[in-house]
């Protein structure tokens, strides 16, 4: 997966949001803790902390969805970054995401917090994040 490849997909996949850079997405690649997963229909970009893995992004291409990819992909970084020393992943949705809420829903995350006014899209009204959290490890 190029950066040239990971921008293209998001800026499809978020058309009502600011889109990242293929140089963006190369300077977060290089960052320490970062993982990617995915091939150039899916990916899933994160970034472990210490003990907590955060998903900075997920997205897959438009005639590629409903595959199982994106569950795939998350679950591929999941135990990259539990490798890595992560016991928990946490991420912010938008409330109005349906099918991301139900994709993170089947793949064991729960609500453990909301940010009212989070996402300011291009057109239309601020829109709240749900703050999503999955243990990968019993402590
Ligand atoms: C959300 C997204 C990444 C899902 O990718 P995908 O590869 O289609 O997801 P999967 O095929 O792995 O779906 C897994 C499960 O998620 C749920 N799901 C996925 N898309 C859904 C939809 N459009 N409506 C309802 N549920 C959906 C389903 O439970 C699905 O399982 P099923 O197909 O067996 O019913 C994709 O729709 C996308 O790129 N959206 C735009 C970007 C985005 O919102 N990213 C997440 C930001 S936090």
């Amino acid at each position: 997966m190029t950066p040239e490849t990971l921008a293209e997909i998001h800026a499809a996949a978020f058309p009502n949001a600011r889109s990242w850079s293929a140089k963006e997405f190369s300077a977060l690649m290089d960052q320490t803790g970062s993982i990617l997963s995915g091939d150039d229909r899916c990916f899933a970009l994160l970034r472990v902390t210490l003990d907590e893995a955060e998903v900075l992004t997920l997205a897959t291409a438009s005639e590629h969805r409903r595959k199982g990819l994106a569950s795939v992909a998350l679950a591929q970084a999941e135990a990259f970054a539990q490798k890595s020393g992560a016991a928990s992943v946490f991420l912010e949705v938008a409330e109005d995401n349906e099918a991301a809420k139900a994709l993170y829903a089947k793949a064991g995350y729960t609500q453990v917090g909301r940010r009212p006014g989070y996402y300011l899209p291009k057109d239309g009204a601020a829109v709240a994040a749900l703050v999503l959290r999955k243990q990968l490890q019993v402590v």
